[in-house]
């Protein structure tokens, strides 16, 4: 039932629930995808009987942050309801505290979706209410989660990057056919959209058969230009590509990682222990380590706090058998391929009373295809 407001003009016009206001908070909060790493996506809502009086979101790292934006459109922000989809934060940092900015324009009530994991910026909830605002864990907390996972995420593993692994598979769930062809399995809408996926995460990572068999470029080349283009990563047992792959030749544009990962290697020493070598743009940076989870603690000492993992199937199977994709982006396009290289690799059986169930977050048609989004953890709206 939609409520109605009667305008002092005399027309009724729909009232903006805080339901919907945080549904437009989560769209605006989007804006800033592929430029605000490593701080959160954040919308933000001025409420005022019903009516917006305010918006904004956090448009890139380093710049003011979404609740500062809203008020600052806003002409008399006293008494409105702010509503965002993180709790405000309560530190000073490049930015002064969005709590303090709150209480100081005198905000009657702030709805949040999500609870802030960073220590150093969480307890904004608990200062507003010191200061006598009114404050709630409001709706759509889930869905502020999923858009911030990999920030969420950075928090809750502090040793390995967030990892999502994009996969574009035929119906009947390969990545490729018998000749190691995939080009192109999804079709344009899906390919532009992983041009806009790739700008959100801080690296893009494939195994080394994949950069062999398609000589990626895996640059960003969409609608979204990420503030620092993502780094790219090849995992295998060598790290070692040949000198003509579009990926060695372009080393002066985009940085590459060549990880090797096998049992028995000697690994890189953490930066702990050793001064952290910049990323190099004229040679591949190479990092050995014991296994998988040795390699991406590495890469997180090197600041990759998240990363796109997209394929080949042997890398996928071996990422999800050792517990280390967060999320699946899964393209499903209808062609039947009836045999070529198997989506998953050849991961260890699980008895189906106590196998992994996934938590899809979203599904939706890209032209003829389908996407569809699946947390092994989904983020909790209190972290
Ligand atoms: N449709 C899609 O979305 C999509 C995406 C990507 C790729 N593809 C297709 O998939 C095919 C390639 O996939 P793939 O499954 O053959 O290979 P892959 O996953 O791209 O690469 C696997 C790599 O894993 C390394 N490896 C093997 N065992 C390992 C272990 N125990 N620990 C660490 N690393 C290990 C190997 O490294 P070494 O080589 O050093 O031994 C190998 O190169 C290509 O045909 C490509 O076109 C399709």
């Amino acid at each position: 039932v939609k409520s109605l407001k009667v305008t002092e003009s005399g027309s009724s016009e729909p009232e903006v629930t805080e339901r919907r206001a945080m549904r437009r908070a989560l769209e605006l909060a989007v804006q800033g995808w592929g430029r605000v790493s490593t701080n959160p996506l954040v919308g933000a809502v001025l409420l005022r009987d019903g009516r917006v009086v305010g918006e904004g979101w956090h448009a890139e790292w380093g710049g003011p942050h979404a609740e500062a934006v809203a008020l600052a459109a806003c002409d008399d922000p006293a008494g409105t309801t702010c509503v965002v989809t993180l709790e405000p934060c309560a530190h000073e940092g490049k930015t002064p505290a969005c709590s303090t900015a709150l209480i100081d324009a005198a905000v009657a009530r702030v709805v949040y979706a999500v609870g802030d994991p960073n220590p150093e910026a969480g307890g904004g909830a608990a200062r507003l209410r010191e200061a006598g605002v009114e404050v709630e864990r409001g709706p759509l907390g889930a869905e502020a989660a999923a858009l911030n996972a990999a920030f969420i995420c950075a928090h809750r593993h502090p040793k390995r990057p967030y990892v999502a692994l994009k996969l574009a598979t035929s119906m009947d769930g390969f990545l490729a056919d018998r000749e190691g062809r995939s080009q192109w399995i999804s079709g344009p809408e899906a390919r532009e959209w992983v041009h806009w996926l790739r700008a959100g995460f801080d690296a893009i990572g494939v195994g080394r058969r994949t950069a062999l068999a398609d000589d990626p470029l895996l640059t960003v080349r969409g609608s979204v230009t990420p503030l620092r283009p993502p780094t790219r990563i090849v995992f295998g047992r060598s790290a070692e590509l040949p000198e003509n792959l579009k990926l060695m030749q372009t080393l002066d544009e985009v940085p590459v990682v060549l990880v090797a990962a096998e049992p028995g290697a000697e690994p890189t020493p953490s930066f702990r222990d050793e001064p952290l070598p910049p990323f190099s743009m004229t040679a591949p940076d190479r990092l050995t380590a014991p296994d998988l989870p040795a390699a991406f603690r590495l890469l997180r000492e090197r600041a990759v706090t998240s990363l796109l993992v997209e394929g080949g199937g042997t890398l996928a199977g071996l990422l999800l058998d050792a517990g280390l994709v967060d999320r699946l982006y899964w393209i499903q396009a209808p062609v039947r391929l009836g045999g070529g290289v198997p989506a998953f690799g050849d991961t260890a059986p699980q008895p189906l009373g106590g196998a992994e169930r996934w938590t899809v977050t979203e599904r939706r048609s890209l032209g003829p295809d389908t996407l569809l989004v699946m947390d092994r953890e989904p983020c909790s709206p209190e972290s």
